[in-house]
């Protein structure tokens, strides 16, 4: 695994936690991270439980006794370290977005596929019981046709003025702003559950457009020694207005100033039959509304999805004994390592990266054109 902070720390414990709750034909061993700084990354390796520790990731890339290399930097180093690892023949994991830009998402897809490699990109959030159990229930018919996706992204960590310049506000390292951060993970479901996006129309704002420089210090946490600013060069907040390939209408909106909001990742689907909701803040919940109800029993009724019937639930506590966002991650893992050896993939590839890219790069077209973009398939 190269980089160890938020996502370094998810990854690990899933990784560790995995054949604890599943009966896994491949279990994961911890072998080595990587990481700039010798002491941080020694002391990281200790405490989440990796055998060992490079500090230049190449040299992790050459060691054969390992098959699988975990992508957890900033933005600006997936594409590099993939096509490397690629080219080595290692299977590879990278956060999402797959890239920096469509053209180097579509280079690292060509890389996994030249050398015939497995990759995963983690949109964990598809992975909670509720939203595999959405997904079942609208393959089922139940619903019937879409007629509307509509996704929230809201969080509200860097609405001080203070809050640092971190990576993740400068467009050299992180591509974009709200929008590749967590719209991507919207644009995500929204293919998951809906199909995939055709045509739209989107805008972006950077509210705050200097910064004190700092760093990240942990989950979304960041300091500065507030003696110098720079310029933000992403957006804080964008929204597009799409149509889906099946004729749904599609709405998204993506912010980092919805203040009260921490991680409201959330959406709401329309068909002709019925409709289903999903608040990731809320995570194991399932709203369903069913046009069919009796009327004056008609509504939305919530579902707690940690019944064995639903997806992922069963390997983990009796029903009513809820779980979290780790364990999102934990289902990840484990559909990518289970389809990887047993060729039953049903997990997001590098594929699903590129097509994710495409609709944000879509979005950045549209709001400097001002008009609708359509969306290559
Ligand atoms: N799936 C999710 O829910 C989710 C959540 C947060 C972040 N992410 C993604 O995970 C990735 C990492 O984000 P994070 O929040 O863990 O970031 P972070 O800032 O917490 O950690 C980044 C790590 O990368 C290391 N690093 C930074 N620059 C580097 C470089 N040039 N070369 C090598 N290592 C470098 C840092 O030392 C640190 O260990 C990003 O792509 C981000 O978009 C995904």
């Amino acid at each position: 695994m190269v980089g160890y902070q938020f996502m370094g720390k998810a990854h690990s414990h899933a990784y560790r936690d995995l054949p604890f709750y599943f009966d896994v034909s491949t279990t994961p061993v911890l072998k080595a991270i990587c990481g700039r700084k010798e002491e941080s990354v020694k002391e990281a390796a200790e405490k989440m439980g990796w055998e060992s520790y490079e500090t230049d990731w190449r040299k992790l890339i050459a060691r054969e006794d390992i098959d699988v290399i975990d992508i957890v930097t900033p933005n600006h180093t997936h594409a590099e370290i993939a096509i490397a690892a690629a080219k080595a023949g290692k299977h590879i994991i990278t956060e999402k977005p797959l890239a920096l830009t469509l053209e180097e998402a579509k280079e690292m897809y060509s890389a996994v596929k030249e050398h015939n490699v497995g990759h995963l990109i983690c949109h964990n959030y598809r992975y909670a019981p509720a939203v595999q159990y959405a997904k079942k229930l609208i393959e089922e018919g139940l619903l019937g046709r879409i007629y509307h996706f509509r996704a929230r992204y809201l969080q509200d960590f860097i609405m001080s003025p203070d809050f640092p310049l971190i990576w993740r506000l400068k467009k050299e390292v992180a591509g974009s702003g709200a929008l590749g951060d967590i719209g991507a993970h919207s644009i995500d479901l929204g293919r998951f559950l809906a199909g995939e996006i055709q045509s739209l129309v989107g805008t972006k704002e950077t509210f705050i457009k200097e910064r004190p420089i700092g760093e990240m210090s942990g989950g979304l946490s960041a300091s500065s020694d507030f003696s110098s600013v720079g310029e933000v060069t992403v957006d804080d907040a964008c929204a597009f207005l799409c149509r889906f390939e099946n004729g749904a209408l599609g709405t998204f909106e993506a912010t980092r100033f919805a203040g009260g909001n921490r991680n409201k990742n959330e959406f709401e689907i329309n068909g002709e039959n019925g409709s289903l909701r999903w608040n990731m803040e809320d995570m194991n919940k399932l709203d369903v509304y069913l046009a069919k109800d009796e009327e004056g029993l008609q509504g939305f009724r919530t579902i707690n999805c940690t019944e064995e019937i639903h997806p992922y639930a069963g390997a983990y506590w009796p029903a009513g004994h809820i779980i979290g966002y780790e364990h999102t991650f934990i289902n990840l893992f484990h559909s990518f390592l289970e389809g990887l050896y047993q060729d039953k993939k049903d997990y997001p590839d590098f594929e699903d990266g590129v097509k994710n890219q495409a609709v944000l790069a879509a979005v950045e077209e549209s709001d400097e054109t001002g008009g609708w973009v359509n969306v290559p398939s």
